[in-house]
Formats: structure tokens, C-alpha cells, sequence
């Protein structure tokens, strides 16, 4: 049985266009293979370890190899359940709306809890960053009010997508494919159109998976 991790990050429920695609690409997947098993990560539901003293003193003690004290482990054990589920997808969706150029706080917290040295990735000043994830695929739909797509000249600003497929590439070992729904502000025959290309894409993907 596949497993679908689906990371949901804008709170706009049944009004979010990133929300609302991501429904209907999980839909059209589970018309072609109904044993696909969905688990549904709401970011302004789901409880978060945060990211305060004790996590951040844990994830420099594993970092360097030094054991962790009962506090630091309690906070580590939350940080790698996180984790788990991320791991047992076969396939990572994240419905992500740009805030401010980047990316809601809630997602950005959920990047910091996940990516952890020695569970997600390792750290060497020859080689960098490299995952320790098998690879799997992920599938980013975006949304925006404005176009920053590659040739829109706005493309310098995109601190979402960019960001994204960098954090899933590089720290979480994904083979990443996106859809964007942009721009969702414009004239209406625009907007369409835009809505209507993300569909078919989404529906191309789904016919590869
Ligand atoms: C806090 C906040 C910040 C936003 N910042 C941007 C931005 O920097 N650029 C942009 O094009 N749209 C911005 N928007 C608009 C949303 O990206 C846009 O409405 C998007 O379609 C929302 O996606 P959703 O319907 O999935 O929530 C912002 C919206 C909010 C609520």
C-alpha cells in the first residue's frame, strides 16, 4: 500500500486555491488507485514540538554526538515522531499559498522540525548538505495573488517555490515536480486561465504517478 503525505498550509479551508487542487489531485489519484492511503497534515491543526531551548539544544547535541539529557530527549522524541511521517510517504504533497514572498510560518516550522541531522541529512565542510532520505516524490502547488514565474520579470521575489524545491531537493532527498496556481489576482479571463492550466497540469501529473 503507497502512502500519500499531504501537507496542508494555508488556512483558508474550502476558499484556498492550493487547498481546493490539492483536494482534486488527491481525488483523481485515489480514482486511479484506490489503495493509496492518505495521511493529512494540517499545519494550523496539528501540534508542533516547538522549535525552543530544549529542541534546539538536542539537535546541536545529536549533531555533534553527545547524549541527550531527559529533557532534551523528551523534545528530541516528538521531533523524529515529525519525522516518521514524513518518511513513510511514498509521495509528499504540500499545498503552499506565498505569504510576504515566502512561505506561511506554520510550514516554515514544520521545515524546521523535519530536517534534523542524522536523521534527514548530514553536514560536512567538504561536501555540504546531503540527505540520508531514499528518494521520493513530492509535488508542490503554489499559489500566489502575482505571477513570479521564470520570464515574469517578478521571479527575483520568489522566496516560496524557490525555497521549497531547494528544502526538499537538497535536505529531504525529493524529486520534486510543481504546480502553480498564479497569478489568483488579475483580470478575471486571467485568473481562469491560470486555474484552468494548473488542472491540467495536475491531471498530467497524477497520469505519471
Ligand atoms: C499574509 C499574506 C501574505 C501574502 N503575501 C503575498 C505576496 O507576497 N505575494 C503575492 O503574490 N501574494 C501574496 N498573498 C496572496 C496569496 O498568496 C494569494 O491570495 C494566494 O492565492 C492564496 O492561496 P490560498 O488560496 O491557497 O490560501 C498574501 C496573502 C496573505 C494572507
Amino acid at each position: 500500500m503507497k502512502k500519500l503525505l499531504f501537507i496542508e498550509s494555508s488556512p483558508r479551508g474550502n476558499e484556498s486555491s492550493s487547498t481546493n487542487l490539492a483536494r482534486k489531485l488527491i481525488g483523481d489519484l485515489l480514482e486511479r488507485d484506490s489503495t493509496w492511503q492518505v495521511d493529512h497534515m494540517d499545519l494550523w491543526t496539528e501540534e508542533l514540538p516547538p522549535m525552543s531551548g530544549p529542541t534546539v539544544s538536542a539537535k546541536y547535541a545529536v549533531f555533534s554526538g553527545e547524549p541527550l539529557s531527559a529533557e532534551q530527549d523528551k523534545a528530541w522524541s516528538a521531533v523524529v515522531n515529525c519525522i516518521d511521517r514524513f518518511c513513510a510517504a511514498d509521495l509528499v504533497l504540500m499545498a503552499v499559498p506565498m505569504w510576504n514572498f515566502g512561505i506561511p510560518y506554520v510550514l516554515k516550522h514544520f521545515v524546521d522540525v523535519v530536517t534534523q541531522p542524522r536523521l534527514t541529512f548530514t553536514w560536512t565542510p567538504q561536501d555540504g548538505y546531503k540527505t540520508l532520505l531514499p528518494p521520493r516524490r513530492a509535488i508542490i502547488i503554489s499559489s500566489s495573488a502575482g505571477d513570479y514565474s521564470v520570464g515574469s520579470g517578478n521571479e527575483h521575489n520568489d522566496f516560496q517555490l524557490r525555497y521549497l524545491t531547494a528544502w526538499l531537493k537538497i535536505y529531504m532527498g525529493c524529486q520534486v515536480d510543481s504546480i502553480s496556481v498564479s497569478p489568483t489576482i488579475a483580470d478575471p479571463d486571467t485568473v481562469k486561465a491560470a486555474a484552468l492550466a494548473a488542472r491540467r497540469r495536475a491531471e498530467e501529473l497524477v497520469r505519471g504517478i
